[in-house]
């Protein structure tokens, strides 16, 4: 980040005056922390045991499914007396929502219902989201304070390149950024070119993009000989799909910025369900006083205990219009103390989902392996694609990755040497990869699809 102070804001709200202006990377001042975060854990605990209680009997009593449900497992709202009981509750998965499809699962009536989203589903029928006006403003509430953690001050400008529609990025981050005082650009997503004049003629300090779009953006910026480094942003808010510590460390130096990790779901709100903190970046902060974590064995469901992998899954505490109890995200992650926040448990960044791993020959990786390893390779662009085959009865991967404009044929070649011995010392299997020119492979406009699964057709 650039130690020239030009983003320097006064902190307007409730603030009281500080003795030099915000700047993005600052813990946050006390002062500016809004209820929810002032909660030791001990109040936060019962806060979110009265609010699961109540949100276990709305269910019960206005969604069939989970009536039924509970029913079926022998269990009643009255029946969750600690949060501990709360595993005593089923799950409930994207099955769920798809049978009952697109409002069986809604807990209000239908005039109640301000908007729907839906989930970025790739395949069949999307799941549908339904918010009240409540829910709406919680949700706008959770995103400003994410934007708050990553370092947003009342009058930063803050441009959205997150997809506007169905997709809960756009919309949410747009009314949390409200919310947080700032002046919104409501970019949406595509439309590189333009996306990079606003940027250069509106100078917002923050974005909130996802982390391949935001390649996307860094590369278009050089296509015009404009140094990234050199434009107004000072902090990026990324998320919607996995990234690693080598893609925030490239973010970081090219575009001069602190980046942080935001992170959420449709069926649980959408965007600011967890966020990471710009003074810590170690991880990200849950919002328990909305949403109530657990991580569980993915295979036997059992909760495990804190600082150990498994599956996250989350129970809505506030929502009225789409509850949801213990819903299996399929994210894989460890939960850990709170730092920046002490009474908000963490998340380690999620690295992949428990679909989106690869079985190759009785191995299993995730993309976000690959990632680490192509980003860290030198001569190579951070853009990069995965293709399964099948020969004869085997499974085989091809890593396809791009070369930087100034690489040479040599440098080509050392990379893929590099990065085939790389991927078998690190992950154990053998992958072909192929140097491909540079700007060949798609490009993001949102969230990147890397996995192009050729084995079954
Ligand atoms: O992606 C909501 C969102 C929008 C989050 C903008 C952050 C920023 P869905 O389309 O329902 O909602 O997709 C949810 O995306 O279960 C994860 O697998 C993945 N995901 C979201 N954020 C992160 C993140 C939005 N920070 C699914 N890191 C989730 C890794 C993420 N994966």
């Amino acid at each position: 980040m650039s130690t020239e102070d030009t983003t320097a804001v006064p902190v307007r709200a409730q603030a009281a005056p500080s003795a030099r202006p915000a700047r993005l990377g600052d813990p946050l001042p006390r002062e500016l922390l809004d209820d929810g975060e002032r909660l030791t854990r001990e109040q936060l605990a019962e806060l979110q045991l009265d609010r699961l209680r109540a949100t276990l009997r709305h269910v019960y009593d206005h969604v069939e499914r989970y009536r039924r449900k509970f029913d079926e497992a022998g269990v009643g709202p009255d029946d969750c007396r600690s949060l501990a009981d709360l595993s005593r509750f089923p799950f409930t998965t994207k099955a769920d929502l798809r049978d009952t499809y697109p409002f069986g699962m809604f807990a209000v009536p239908m005039a109640d219902v301000r908007r729907v989203h839906a989930s970025s589903g790739t395949t069949g029928r999307p799941t549908i989201v339904g918010y009240t006006d409540k829910d709406l403003s919680v949700w706008a509430d959770v995103v400003a304070r994410s934007i708050r953690a990553a370092g947003g001050r009342p009058g930063h400008r803050v441009h959205i390149s997150y997809g506007y529609g169905l997709f809960t990025g756009g919309l949410g981050a747009h009314y949390g950024a409200e919310r947080a005082g700032c002046t919104v650009i409501p970019a949406s997503g595509g439309m590189t070119a333009r996306q990079v004049q606003l940027i250069q003629d509106l100078r917002p300090e923050i974005i909130m993009v996802t982390p391949s779009y935001m390649l996307t953006l860094l590369d278009e910026f050089e296509k015009q000989g404009i140094d990234p480094r050199t434009s107004s942003l000072k902090a990026g808010i990324f998320g919607a799909e996995p990234w690693t510590e080598e893609m925030r460390r490239e973010i970081e130096e090219r575009a001069d910025i602190s980046a942080v990790d935001i992170y959420g779901l449709s069926e649980v709100m959408g965007p600011g369900v967890a966020q990471e903190c710009a003074e810590t970046k170690d991880g990200l902060h849950v919002w328990e006083d909305h949403f109530y974590p657990e991580v569980v064995d993915p295979f036997t469901g059992e909760v495990l205990p804190e600082g150990e992998e498994g599956e996250l899954v989350f129970t809505s505490l506030t929502k009225e219009a789409l509850p949801v109890i213990r819903y299996r995200t399929r994210d894989l992650t460890r939960l850990l103390p709170g730092t920046a926040r002490p009474a908000f448990r963490r998340i380690e960044k999620i690295t992949g989902r428990s679909d989106d791993m690869i079985i190759l020959r009785g191995v299993n990786l995730f993309p976000s392996q690959l990632e680490e390893i192509v980003l860290r390779t030198p001569g190579v662009a951070p853009h990069f694609q995965i293709e399964l085959t099948r020969r004869g009865r085997m499974d085989h991967m091809t890593v396809r990755v791009e070369a930087r404009p100034d690489a040479g044929p040599e440098q080509r070649e050392a990379a893929a040497g590099a990065i085939a011995r790389d991927v078998k010392d690190g992950v154990g299997v053998t992958v072909d990869v192929e140097i491909v020119g540079p700007e060949t492979l798609e490009r993001s406009v949102g969230k990147l699809r890397r996995v192009k699964d050729l084995r079954r057709s």
